[in-house]
């Protein structure tokens, strides 16, 4: 069994963080709901438990509550923030209401340099806090090892037994050191080794890929995407010949976005591919339509319908093929004020009709994003795939304002390749969540040479995220806004007019639409 760490959700928002950042130790991790019996747990031998933090008081009256049996087990934990007043509640220790709330950057003092935590650690470090209730008795032989300018307690220890609690957050980027320190947890005090690694997830992918599947055939939608694209090559090396992946061409791609698809996939690594052009039915359905909304439903319909259509013409298979990711699959802990509950309805593409009989493959469904990029370079994907920026299911359907027609496909196109190859050629490209162009279907008047214009504007979007629910836009130098411009007003016919969006989300979306 591989070797792994579990994390106890409490509804705390950094409990994927908690998780990521284990799995960077080369550790491998799994969410469990705050309730989940010990027995169950002790099922998947873990060698260590984290208690995530949450926006509860043990106090309260609906606080969530571990099964207590968990510290029995016999297992190292770490209690993060609520996981303190955790241990506190079930083993004797008493916690109160703070009288300041401890919120933000402090500096932790290691009072006991041989706690297992902070080996190899200096004795004074940044941390972040985020708690309101205070540890005002340590739980029965739990000992200090930290204290910050608000608590004596900032970080206790139970050597014996491997518990630990922590008031700060060593999960989030503002405690700089705090991959150390779990670091420290699951090598140091959990004993694990460093297994975890994409080399060698390929290997038990897929041998699990081959177990599941047998001899039958396997559908994938490819949508060049990044998931599909790396579950698609994943199962290829799994399977070969009995993949048919099936790509629709939608008519609102990018420019060479087909053709990528068609040369790595098809080319290079020779999978079975099926590529349906349907632009002509797309565009003749968005014809007319301006609604955000109904634009979004026919070509969600419609792609349905194109890819029923498409497996039946590909031959009986027994299964399709998903390249869902674990946040897909984590059942979120419905606690009042956790964000995290709420992110996942955001943008549900709504998935194929119960009526295709399909069983499922989910090869990257223990995965976080990160992780399927690595593996997605791992199986040799061009960066230009495995590095792509997020592209809206819709495509440039959500970027042209008002009805899609194919001229202005055509012109946003155009637009838009001009955004994607400076972004490339100034580095930035790779560092930033998105860039891209929004055709505006207003006219204004221009000049060019002797002749009067009359035609669109486009608007160029360059945002900072980290999951696409809020961003920034990106101060884009002015020389390269200034190429832009010209390019775009130079090179693309129909367009006189480049301006620039300088709107962060909220209140603003990231698409236009
Ligand atoms: P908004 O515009 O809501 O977008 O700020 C947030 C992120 O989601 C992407 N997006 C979509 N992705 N299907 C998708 O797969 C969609 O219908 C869709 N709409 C928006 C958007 O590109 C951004 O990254």
């Amino acid at each position: 069994m591989t070797e792994q760490i579990v994390i106890l959700d409490f509804g705390s928002q950094y409990t994927q963080v908690i998780a990521r950042r284990v799995r960077e130790c080369n550790v491998y991790s799994t969410i469990l709901r705050y309730d989940t019996p010990a027995r169950e747990i002790s099922a998947l031998q873990p060698k260590g438990l984290i208690l995530s933090g949450g926006p509860s008081s043990v106090y309260a009256e609906d606080a969530p509550l571990p099964d207590p049996a968990i510290f029995k087990l016999g297992v190292p934990t770490l209690g993060i923030c609520y996981g303190v007043q955790l241990f506190a509640h079930f083993l004797g220790g008493r916690v109160e209401k703070g009288q300041k709330r401890e919120y933000g950057k402090g500096t932790l003092t290691v009072t006991n340099a041989a706690c297992a935590l902070f080996a190899r650690l200096p004795k004074r470090l940044q941390v972040w806090n985020s708690h309101g209730d205070k540890l005002t008795k340590l739980p029965r032989n739990f000992k200090p090892v930290a204290v910050t300018e608000n608590s004596e307690y900032a970080a206790i220890e139970h050597r014996s037994k491997g518990f630990f609690g922590l008031q700060f957050h060593p999960e989030v980027v503002h405690t700089p050191r705090g991959r150390e320190v779990i670091s420290n947890f699951v090598h140091g005090v959990c004993g694990c080794g460093k297994d975890w690694t994409m080399r060698n997830y390929i290997e038990q992918a897929v041998e699990e890929i081959r177990a599941q599947v047998g001899r039958e055939r396997v559908i994938l939608g490819l949508s060049g995407g990044v998931d599909s694209s790396v579950a698609a090559a994943l199962l290829h090396k799994a399977i070969g010949d009995q993949l048919t992946c099936i790509f629709v061409n939608n008519g609102v791609l990018r420019a060479r976005e087909a053709e990528v698809v068609r040369e790595v996939f098809g080319r290079h690594f020779k999978v079975k591919l099926r590529y349906e052009n349907a632009t002509k039915l797309f565009l003749s359905r968005l014809k007319g339509v301006t609604d955000p909304e109904r634009k979004r439903k026919i070509i969600g319909r419609t792609f349905i319908e194109v890819f029923q259509a498409a497996t039946k013409r590909a031959g009986k298979a027994k299964f399709l093929a998903q390249g869902t990711l674990y946040p897909d699959v984590i059942e979120s802990v419905p606690i009042a004020g956790n964000p995290a509950a709420l992110i996942k309805s955001h943008h549900n593409v709504g998935g194929l009709p119960k009526k295709m009989k399909f069983a499922l493959v989910e090869p990257l469904k223990c995965l976080f994003k990160d992780e399927v990029r690595l593996l997605g370079e791992e199986l040799g994907l061009p960066k230009e795939i495995v590095w792509r920026q997020p592209f809206p299911g819709p495509g440039l359907a959500v970027r042209i304002l008002g009805e899609v027609t194919p001229r202005r496909c055509e012109i946003l196109r155009n637009a838009d390749r001009i955004v994607v190859e400076e972004m490339k050629a100034s580095g930035l490209y790779y560092k930033i969540w998105q860039s891209f162009a929004v055709l505006l279907p207003v006219r204004s008047v221009g000049v060019m040479g002797d002749e009067r214009t009359y035609d669109y504007t486009i608007a160029v979007r360059a945002v900072e995220s980290q999951d696409g629910m809020t961003a920034d836009w990106v101060k884009l130098p002015y020389d390269l806004l200034e190429k832009l411009a010209s390019r775009i007003i130079n090179e693309v016919k129909g367009v006189n007019r480049c301006v620039f969006d300088i709107t962060s989300k909220p209140p603003g979306t990231i698409e236009w639409e």
